[in-house]
């Protein structure tokens, strides 16, 4: 095994991710309400081999157990989010007990491990009851998560600090309104924008009110900035196809977010689809909330050309016609994404630029083909050789200046994968969905070296071969 010896400052956070829907399983029990996602994977179609988080890995039945696999991997910290339908069935009203009561046990759980809870509101589960008003598209969603938001932070906010709004907005919106290949599953360039916007809008709403009812919260929102190249030796073309794209994925929201303004040319580039009324005098300045910290989700950077004469340049995202993303360049991960240390480090300067703040990468990792082998270990040698060269990108970020607090491997466990299902796994420990045997892999047992050498203060030392 190749070696890792590069340190981390004084009072780095290492952490795993999850996510409600993907792990959490017991979709109907306790009250819990639909969500968008029960909806969306019960489509043929939609999610590969038919998979759904019916069951995935029943975390909700085993957070004993899943907190003392984490206590044991050495975590300082535990991101998750919150399932909006099991605290709000209905997505407004009456808050639900059991569902309340499942996050005060998961709370308490890890604060009784040592382990610090950071809580995301929202990975994508919206209530079905919402999507049926509109779901994001419509401007009352604001207010929707805001008083959400405001219930789980009353009934956690005494042991829970970090706090999170929304994961990843590019994906609940040009991905699930524009692309469709999440849910709700809509075609429509202008839908990704305006509940991209609702979505910033409810944000920033929230914002506030998490911090009126939560004395000493860190609050945050995580996004998935991805750094954007054209062809090496691209044109002019080139370099506005480069520039249409970086604004739909980064300067989306960068831009209403810390800037106070979308990015330029954006509005002019998607004035054919719309006057932008859905964006009202004030947004900007509700959107652009002060926060505390920028969580960034980074796997993979993006690579685009322009399209050429003739040739069909159509392309979901609004704004981006004649804009052709272009193969990834190998090593590949086993989603297909390319594996670049460099474009983490770039994105992860790029996002302390644009945000002026601290930052934790709040995801980041890979997914292979992991077996269980006869030893009854998990060997997934790319995984700890990706692991090794994305912290080193961390370390070396931090050596350029870069103000970075912690690191959340994604994923503590394998777990169901949105579209993909439990086809790609991407957990530092392997689960065996048929009998819910959770196992570390190799890379699990690299990262809890590499936590318990930091916290004695030294570089890890050079692992034995295995
Ligand atoms: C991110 C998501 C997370 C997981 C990883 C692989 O986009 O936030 O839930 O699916 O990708």
């Amino acid at each position: 095994m190749e070696t890792f010896d590069r340190t981390f400052p004084d009072g780095f956070l290492w952490g795993a991710a999850t996510a409600s829907y993907q792990i959490e399983g017991a979709t109907t029990e306790d009250g819990r309400g639909r969500s968008i996602w029960d909806t969306f994977s019960a489509v043929p179609g939609k999610v590969a081999g038919g998979d759904t988080g019916e069951v995935a890995c029943d975390h909700y039945h085993r957070v004993p157990e899943d907190v003392a696999l984490m206590r044991d991997l050495g975590l300082d910290a535990y991101r998750f989010s919150i399932a909006w339908p099991r605290i709000l069935p209905d997505g407004t009203g009456t808050p639900n007990p059991a569902g309340l009561a499942f996050y005060d046990r998961l709370v308490d759980e890890l604060r009784g491990a040592g382990i610090r809870p950071v809580v995301t509101l929202y990975h994508w589960d919206l209530p079905q009851a919402l999507d049926d008003r509109g779901g994001w598209l419509s401007r009352d969603v604001a207010g929707w998560f805001t008083d959400y938001a405001a219930v789980v932070v009353d009934a956690l906010g005494d042991r829970v600090t970090h706090w999170t709004t929304l994961n990843e907005p590019w994906c609940s919106s040009v991905l699930s309104y524009s692309i469709g290949a999440h849910a709700p599953g809509h075609e429509d360039p202008l839908e990704g924008l305006v509940a991209a916007h609702h979505l910033m809008l409810a944000h920033g709403t929230a914002v506030p009110v998490i911090r009126d009812r939560c004395a000493g919260a860190e609050v945050s929102i995580t996004l998935n900035p991805t750094q954007v190249w054209g062809p090496d030796d691209g044109d002019e073309l080139d370099a506005d196809a480069v520039r249409r794209a970086d604004n739909v994925f980064n300067g989306l929201f960068f831009g209403p977010i810390f800037h106070g303004a979308y990015p330029d040319g954006m509005l002019d580039d998607t004035a054919h689809l719309t006057d932008h009324a859905f964006i009202r005098d004030g947004d900007l300045a509700t959107i652009s909330a002060p926060l505390d910290t920028l969580g960034v989700n980074n796997y993979f950077p993006t690579r685009v050309r322009a399209a050429r004469d003739g040739e069909d340049g159509r392309n979901p995202m609004p704004g981006c016609d004649g804009v052709v993303e272009t193969a990834p360049r190998p090593p590949l991960t086993a989603m297909g994404w390319e594996q670049s240390p460099e474009s983490h480090r770039l994105i992860l300067e790029r996002s302390a630029r644009e945000s002026g703040l601290p930052l934790y990468i709040t995801e980041n990792g890979s997914a292979w083909d992991d077996t269980v082998s006869d030893d009854g270990r998990v060997h997934d040698p790319e995984r700890v050789a990706y692991l090794h060269d994305h912290l080193g990108a961390v370390a070396d970020a931090i050596d350029h200046g870069v103000d970075v607090r912690g690191y959340f491997a994604w994923s503590l466990l394998d777990n169901f994968e949105w579209a993909y299902g439990y086809g790609k796994r991407f957990g530092i420990v392997h689960v065996d969905y048929d009998t819910q045997v959770r196992t570390v892999k190799d890379s699990g047992l690299e990262y809890a070296r590499i936590i318990a050498a930091h916290r004695a203060g030294r570089a890890p030392e050079p692992a034995a071969r295995s």
